[in-house]
């Protein structure tokens, strides 16, 4: 969704502002801009007013620096914005900032009780220049300066009057030493420097500047000054404080990798390790208490795990419910919480919820969690950004420490999940009695031997790169099936969501033994069928399901562990994985099904990073 980068200090704020905006790009935009207050030296003893200055471009945020090279704007105390189109297509007038009198604006999320407001607005007589929502907001917080005299207390009074999701940001040209930052269910942090201070959408935006942040919580209206933060919440001073965020500035950078997506696949073997790292404890077969967000007391008292997630989370929540049932015994379910949120579900006190998101930002997730926390069900976060939204709503967090995520494609972040949720499983089994120290010694070494066999994986790139040439695009693919059973089932949804979204070849991911009920329809001889068959218990029936597709010609792909002649037999390719303990599959299967994905991608030349039309962090329904 949008991005937001405010910056008040001593120094030109513009490059600070769109290297930050450049550190957002992921989160997706189609226009950009920049409001900044130019203070001319010894203006304000003359009586002086600052300048605003604004510009803003449709496009890359390149296009932008395009036009600030050109054309510089001096200024210490700015605000940038790049925007995801909600209300109104993406034009120069609709892109943020938005000016209105004295003050300029930028907004990531929806206001609700816009048509409204709009109404009451254009009643008197106020003129509107973009259809945006957030020039509502400017018009207001220019209403209430006529008669406040600060800019923290007219933005307060103005956001009293809106309904909906916001991170706003506000400078005015009225009080040239101030930057107002408010939030409410759209993420906003504070960074926190010397002698100046920073406002982002997200932490990876100011890494190059500090790594001290204030998380703001939903309500909350703070006043940045260079030497001072001051946050108002329900009209009360809080104290809000910084946290230190152990991310470095170069895990956000590329490091010679041509991708972020390419990188983070190459990090998942260091991010799993570090997923592991304090929580499995060998000695005792066991994951260490505290670590994972539940009490033991409430380990044993749950009656049912329900898990709650969107997109590649849900599919890694999938492989959570199989654990959670298959190792600790607990009954689960687990659920897209766009639907969840929705549906007359039943909930009570003896359930947890278990809401899995890398973000910890994503709406209709949010909602879910919120929803089923009112109804008196206890709630476990596993999410990778430490601070963000849903582990604060949380009785307790798992943090995967996956490190940034950049890449708009979840990659490393959907492998710490799966380490996450079966710790998780381990844990309730250990706690319930149900898992045998042994059986649990056993699972334990080998998850700790995961990221070496992760490795093994990556050194078949080559052949994956191949792979995806000659099956994927020379034959120019419009469609591909996955197909996986058991624990494979939701890799292969991992796997087509992957190739939808970077390289836009339509692709299904189906649970194999469904294939017979439909789409085995599909199958002829420019269909591309990937078989994810490790060695498990299912290997035999899917071996079947691909004797299937053979027989009407489809082209198999095959995931198959060293040393299986039965698929390798009748695929046109096959990529091996290492054989490893039958519930661990999902890391090693994984992986090939993400890179051919990139490489398709690559080969093709879209945007891998940035897919079009896609945001990393939806922050809206
Ligand atoms: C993953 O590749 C996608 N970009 C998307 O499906 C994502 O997993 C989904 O939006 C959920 O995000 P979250 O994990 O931050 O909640």
């Amino acid at each position: 969704m949008c991005g937001i980068v405010g910056y008040i200090g001593p120094r030109s704020c513009t490059s600070i502002i769109v290297e930050g905006l450049r550190k957002l790009e992921y989160r997706g935009y189609d226009s950009a801009g920049i409001a900044v207050v130019d203070v001319s030296p010894g203006a304000q003893a003359k009586g002086e007013q600052a300048k605003l200055h604004v510009v803003r471009a449709v496009g890359k945020l390149g296009k932008l620096d395009d036009v600030l090279r050109e054309k510089p704007v001096p200024g210490t105390v700015g605000v940038g914005h790049t925007r995801w189109a909600t209300h109104g297509r993406p034009t120069e007038a609709n892109a943020h900032p938005h000016l209105v009198g004295d003050v300029a604006v930028v907004h990531n999320g929806i206001l609700e009780n816009h048509v409204e407001l709009r109404r009451e607005l254009l009643a008197k007589g106020r003129k509107f220049l973009s259809e945006t929502d957030t020039e509502i907001a400017a018009h207001l917080i220019d209403i209430a300066l006529q008669t406040e005299s600060s800019l923290l207390v007219a933005t307060q009074r103005a956001l009293a009057q809106v309904r909906g999701a916001f991170a706003i940001v506000v400078v005015s040209r009225r009080e040239p030493d101030v930057i107002i930052a408010a939030r409410n269910f759209s993420p906003l942090v504070l960074g926190v420097g010397e002698g100046e201070n920073f406002a982002a959408s997200d932490v990876p935006a100011l890494l190059a500047h500090t790594r001290d942040f204030i998380f703001l919580e939903d309500g909350d209206v703070a006043e940045l000054r260079a030497e001072k933060i001051t946050i108002m919440h329900a009209g009360q001073k809080v104290e809000r404080p910084s946290k230190r965020v152990d991310w470095s500035p170069t895990q956000a950078e590329k490091q010679g990798y041509k991708h972020f997506m390419l990188k983070e696949i190459f990090e998942q073997p260091t991010a799993i390790e570090n997923t592991l790292r304090g929580r499995v404890i060998l000695e005792t077969a066991d994951i260490e208490e505290g670590e994972v967000g539940v009490t033991a007391a409430l380990a044993k008292s749950t009656r049912r795990v329900i898990l709650l997630a969107c997109g590649t989370s849900h599919h890694a929540a999938i492989a959570g419910r199989n654990w959670i049932e298959s190792i600790a015994k607990v009954p689960a379910q687990v659920e897209l919480a766009s639907e969840f949120r929705y549906r007359d579900a039943i909930v009570d006190e003896h359930d947890l919820i278990v809401a899995v998101s890398q973000s910890g930002e994503t709406a209709d997730t949010l909602a879910a969690v919120k929803d089923a926390k009112r109804r008196g069900a206890k709630i476990l976060a596993v999410v990778n950004v430490v601070g963000s939204a849903i582990p604060r709503v949380a009785d307790g967090a798992f943090y995967t420490h996956a490190g940034p995520e950049i890449g708009v494609a979840s990659t490393k972040c959907f492998t710490a999940q799966l380490a996450a949720l079966l710790m998780l499983a381990v844990y309730l089994g250990r706690r319930r009695g149900t898992l045998t120290e042994e059986r649990s010694l056993s699972l334990l070494q080998h998850l700790c031997e995961i990221p070496s066999a992760m490795r093994e994986v990556l050194e078949e790139a080559g052949t994956c790169q191949k792979v995806a040439r000659r099956q994927l695009v020379a034959t120019d693919a419009r469609d591909c099936l996955f197909l996986g059973r058991g624990l494979s089932f939701p890799i292969a949804l991992e796997g087509a969501l992957k190739l939808k979204e970077i390289s836009y070849v339509h692709a299904e991911g189906y649970a194999a033994g469904e294939m017979k009920h439909g789409p085995i329809a599909l199958i002829d001889a420019q269909m591309p069928v990937i078989v994810v068959a490790p060695n498990d218990s299912h290997y035999e029936k899917i071996a079947s399901n691909a004797q299937e597709v053979r027989a009407r010609e489809g082209r198999i792909i095959a995931i198959v562990p060293k040393g299986d002649h039965t698929i390798a037999q009748i695929a046109q390719e096959v990529i091996h994985v290492p054989d490893v303990d039958p519930e661990l599959t999902p890391f090693v299967t994984v992986v090939p099904l993400q890179l051919l994905s990139y490489y398709a991608a690559d080969l093709k030349g879209t945007d891998v990073d940035q897919p079009r039309n896609l945001a990393k962090t939806v922050t809206v329904e």
